[in-house]
């Protein structure tokens, strides 16, 4: 069964955030909620769950083995149970994380463009941030890592976002490897977001830094509420490098509390009955991403985009548009809502980010609005 094909008017009943944020007169292609179809595993689970009553606190290592059976599935590479832990959802951990191998008023590498809370849980925490670049062709610059490691800021950790939202860029086991080794050498924690790492389109590779024997000293922050759209049902694990133990026991005690039991019985479900569900996804945004090519050549061939081999986010670079705010001009004027770029980083305002986890029909009609705001 095509998993994309939801209709608007089936969609307009959702009441999440993605649905309700504007009028009913905009396309909502912004937020990476995915307009997909449940895996029926992970609603009988659920439903079975409330059926039950089974409504109270989380117990077990259930998610944990789910996970490490994922990561040999997917990757063939397995981490021992020791090295896994239940968390909270991705972000919490990270802050975490952070907050348990830094200082206040240490410096903290991001990789612009980035998602917007790798901003705000550096700096909302009295954390400052190092900012470092993704190069023109959205790759990890080593070099200016380097000299930013070793620079007057003398950072103390570092976020990774691995595949990289919002440009879909898979870092190699080289890249991987070599920043492992620079953030060792200069006792830097490396904390690598690997949330959007079983979306990866058709023959592409996802690396997990923690498969790579030079990069032990990283830990790791997974949840399955990107891949199997379960954001509604907060929950994760943390994974950590053999080199990685005093992370994992400097975080805060009750770091591993807010995963809530619901959250753990559905990702369980997804993780467990639900990767063929994610690889006909991803051939079904493989197959927007070609689309999305098309239109944009039909309809906006002064916009410019590579498309990324991994997640359904698209980064469109808009700047030969001539718009003063392209993300307002397209909500206002065309009705369709995109990210804005400045949220991934101040330099990056002429660009938009766009949605492409729904239906040939709706992602047609986005482009085509954005296109008739033109004229
Ligand atoms: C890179 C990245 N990390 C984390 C999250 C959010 O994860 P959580 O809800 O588990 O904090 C998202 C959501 O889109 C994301 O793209």
């Amino acid at each position: 069964m095509a998993l994309l094909t939801l209709t608007e008017a089936e969609l307009r009943e959702r009441t999440s955030l993605k649905w309700r944020t504007f009028e009913p007169d905009v396309l909502p292609m912004w937020v990476a909620e995915m307009d997909v179809h449940q895996h029926p595993a992970v609603v009988d689970a659920l439903t079975e769950a409330i059926r039950r009553g089974d409504t109270g606190y989380p117990h077990g290592t259930a998610y944990a083995e789910a996970y490490a059976a994922m990561a040999e599935h997917r990757w063939g590479w397995r981490p021992e149970p020791a090295q896994i832990r239940r968390s909270g959802d991705v972000m919490n951990t990270m802050l975490a994380l952070l907050v348990g191998s830094t200082a206040e008023g240490d410096h903290v590498v991001i990789n612009p463009p980035v998602y917007p809370p790798f901003w705000q849980v550096v700096t909302g925490y009295r954390r400052h941030l190092t900012e470092v670049a993704l190069t023109a062709d959205a790759r990890l610059d080593l070099p200016a890592i380097e000299a930013a490691l070793d620079g007057p800021d003398r950072p103390t950790a570092y976020l990774l976002c691995s595949p990289h939202n919002p440009t879909g860029t898979l870092h190699t086991a080289e890249e991987l490897t070599a920043l492992a080794q620079l953030c060792g050498e200069r006792g830097v924690t490396l904390i690598v977001d690997e949330i959007h790492a079983p979306l990866t389109d058709p023959g592409q590779t996802f690396v997990p830094i923690l498969s790579l024997p030079q990069a032990q000293n990283a830990v790791v922050t997974f949840s399955a509420g990107k891949g199997w759209n379960l954001a509604a049902l907060k929950g994760g694990v943390m994974i950590r490098g053999t080199q990685a133990e005093e992370v994992f026991a400097q975080a805060p005690p009750l770091a591993n509390q807010s995963t809530g039991h619901l959250a753990t019985i559905a990702h369980t479900a997804a993780l467990t009955h639900a990767q063929g569900w994610v690889d006909d996804l991803m051939a079904e945004v493989a197959a927007r991403k070609r689309l999305l090519v098309d239109l944009l050549a039909e309809h906006l061939p002064q916009v410019r985009h590579v498309p990324g081999p991994a997640t359904y986010l698209a980064w469109l670079d808009c700047s030969a548009l001539g718009l003063a705010h392209p993300r307002n001009h397209f909500l206002t004027h065309g009705k369709v809502a995109l990210n804005a770029g400045e949220d991934f980083g101040p330099a990056y305002g002429q660009f938009v980010r766009m949605n492409l986890a729904t239906s040939e029909e709706m992602l047609t009609q986005g482009v085509r609005r954005m296109a008739a705001s033109l004229s």
